[in-house]
């Protein structure tokens, strides 16, 4: 496991790039922290705000009051802000571009990455997204953007839906949900045939998602890490970059590009 300084790191992490046939990129909320986006377990991430106990899928069906909680975690978790990309989405996005990114696996459901320029049919959203919000009653979809503004203008707690006065309840996978089980196998499938997987900002401690990057190594691929705190995979990382996500993607990819027009 190679831990030296950025510079060599990010060469090492180019020369892996250009080397694989089929690239698996998998990323957590820690992507998103530089689009002003909080993660869930850093110092001053949502669940040191709220605690995740609180945000089951039962608990949410149990009562109004419960959904008025989530739909407060949700604006005021700054969720739900229209963020915009950062660099490592854009990187991410360049990668594809190379022509050997099989997907991109996310645990985040803000669309970022399909807002920085994946292909939407590239990136497997494991946790679902926010772009949606159902009605558990008739199934109707309505944009998250028509729900926020009821919220905002009448002061709604708790939005229904307009057509039958039914749960709404945000197209993200709550705990105690089942993942969306095409997407799972779809993800697995990829981590299990990619030779090159790069975790970027997760600590691969929920699962089946924290799975994708054991598959991988399991079936011989690579495995790069790009964190800012430690994970349970550290130990098993070809390259480990404790770096910030935008910073060290960039990086990578000016590599990239160099040794691609030497
Ligand atoms: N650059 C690199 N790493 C970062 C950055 C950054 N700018 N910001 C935060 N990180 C790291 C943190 O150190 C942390 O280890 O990203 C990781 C984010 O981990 P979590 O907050 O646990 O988020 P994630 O791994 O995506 O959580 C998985 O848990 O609560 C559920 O459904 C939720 O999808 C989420 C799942």
């Amino acid at each position: 496991m190679e831990t030296r300084d950025s510079d060599y790191l990010a060469d090492k992490v180019a020369d892996l790039i250009l080397q694989a046939d089929r690239v698996v990129v998998f990323t957590g909320a820690g992507v998103s922290t530089e689009s002003g986006i909080p993660d869930f377990r850093s110092p001053g991430g949502i669940w040191s705000r709220y605690d995740p106990d609180e945000f089951t899928i039962q608990k949410f069906l149990s009562s109004p009051e419960s959904r008025k909680k989530h739909w407060q975690m949700l604006t005021e978790g700054g969720l739900l802000a229209g963020a915009e990309p950062n660099p490592a989405h854009y990187a991410i996005a360049e990668l594809e571009k190379l022509g050997n990114l099989d997907c991109v696996i996310t645990q985040n459901v803000d669309n970022l990455h399909q807002k920085a320029g994946n292909s939407p049919d590239k990136v497997f959203e494991l946790h679902g997204n926010m772009r949606w919000v159902r009605c558990l009653s008739c199934d109707k979809l309505f944009p998250i953007e028509d729900i926020l503004q009821r919220l905002e203008l009448k002061k709604e707690d708790v939005p229904d839906c307009e057509i039958c006065h039914g749960i709404l309840k945000p197209d993200a996978v709550f705990f105690g949900e089942a993942l969306p089980q095409k997407t799972l196998n779809d993800a697995i499938y990829r981590s299990r045939n990619c030779d090159f997987f790069i975790v970027i900002g997760s600590t691969l401690v929920v699962y089946p998602a924290a799975y994708m990057p054991m598959y991988a190594k399991e079936s011989g691929a690579k495995l790069v890490i790009i964190n800012l705190s430690s994970t349970p995979m550290d130990s098993q990382a070809t390259v480990l970059i404790r770096g910030k996500a935008g910073e060290a993607m960039a990086e990578i990819m000016e590599k990239v590009r160099s040794k691609l027009s030497a």
